[in-house]
């Protein structure tokens, strides 16, 4: 198996790289980094740095790379030094908007356009973001957050629509989204106060759950919406 991880730098991302890369049968990790130099080294794996917010260096980046069996987007931000998600209208700001909607929703737009000729073999194959289950609009009960949950949407929409027309054109790929659960990363540590006890989960627990979705799927289950305990969520 060739296997792609972007952010694979990240809590999430980066643990998926880890297990992948001892698993039998993965031949080749593609894993990205940004801002964050690449976490350790292994024979298996190749780092590339990667800004994705940057299309023309995506075409590059994907131009270097062979068939692709699994993809799997784990780039997103909840926050940044300046700012965290709106408790409330009146403290929406269109650039942090923008930024979550850079970061969040437009990576799985153009990862898909740029990397659709990698995906053409014919076997089965995946194609996944980590999205996150408050950007599903029908479970929406809290409210706040309006950026995050809005690109998430976004994404999960884009994820939807993808996996239609895929099925006329690529009809080996599962496209998916995915929920990981609250996990111990650097987008989750200004929150878990607020996490119930015994429920925040770490980067190992997430990333085994959401392998154990990821090697379940098959093509008829393509445009759904997963969350990490295998339950199907509502968009
Ligand atoms: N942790 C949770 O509880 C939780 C819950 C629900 C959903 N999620 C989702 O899970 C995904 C992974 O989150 P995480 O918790 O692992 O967060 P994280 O540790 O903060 O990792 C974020 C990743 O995004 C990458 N990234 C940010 N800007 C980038 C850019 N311009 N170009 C390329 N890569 C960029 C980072 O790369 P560098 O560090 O190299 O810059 C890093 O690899 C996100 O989509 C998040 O929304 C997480």
């Amino acid at each position: 198996m060739n296997i792609a991880i972007i952010g694979g730098s990240g809590g999430i991302g980066r643990t998926f790289v880890e297990i992948l890369a001892d698993r039998p049968g993965v031949d080749a990790i593609h894993a990205t980094y940004n801002r964050t130099p690449p976490p350790f080294e292994h024979p298996a794996v190749s780092w590339h740095s990667l800004d994705i917010t940057d299309e023309a260096a995506i075409r590059r980046w994907a131009q270097n790379l062979g068939e692709l069996d699994w993809l799997i987007n784990a780039v997103g931000m909840l926050h940044d030094p300046e700012q965290g998600p709106e408790k409330s209208i009146r403290h929406l700001d269109p650039a942090f908007f923008m930024q979550n909607m850079s970061l969040n929703a437009l990576p799985m737009f153009l990862l898909a356009r740029h990397l659709q000729p990698h995906f053409t073999h014919g076997r089965p194959a995946i194609f996944a973001t980590i999205s996150a289950k408050v950007g599903s609009i029908e479970d929406n009960r809290l409210g706040g957050w309006y950026s995050y949950r809005a690109s998430k949407a976004a994404l999960n929409m884009g994820l939807k629509t993808l996996a239609i027309e895929w099925q006329r054109t690529l009809p080996n790929v599962t496209v998916a989204a995915l929920h990981p659960g609250t996990t111990d990363t650097a987008l989750s540590r200004p929150f878990q106060r607020h996490v119930p006890p015994g429920q925040l989960q770490s980067p190992a627990y997430t990333v085994n759950a959401l392998l154990n979705v990821l090697d379940n799927l098959t093509p008829e289950q393509t445009g759904k919406f997963w969350a990490f305990d295998g339950e199907q969520l509502p968009w």
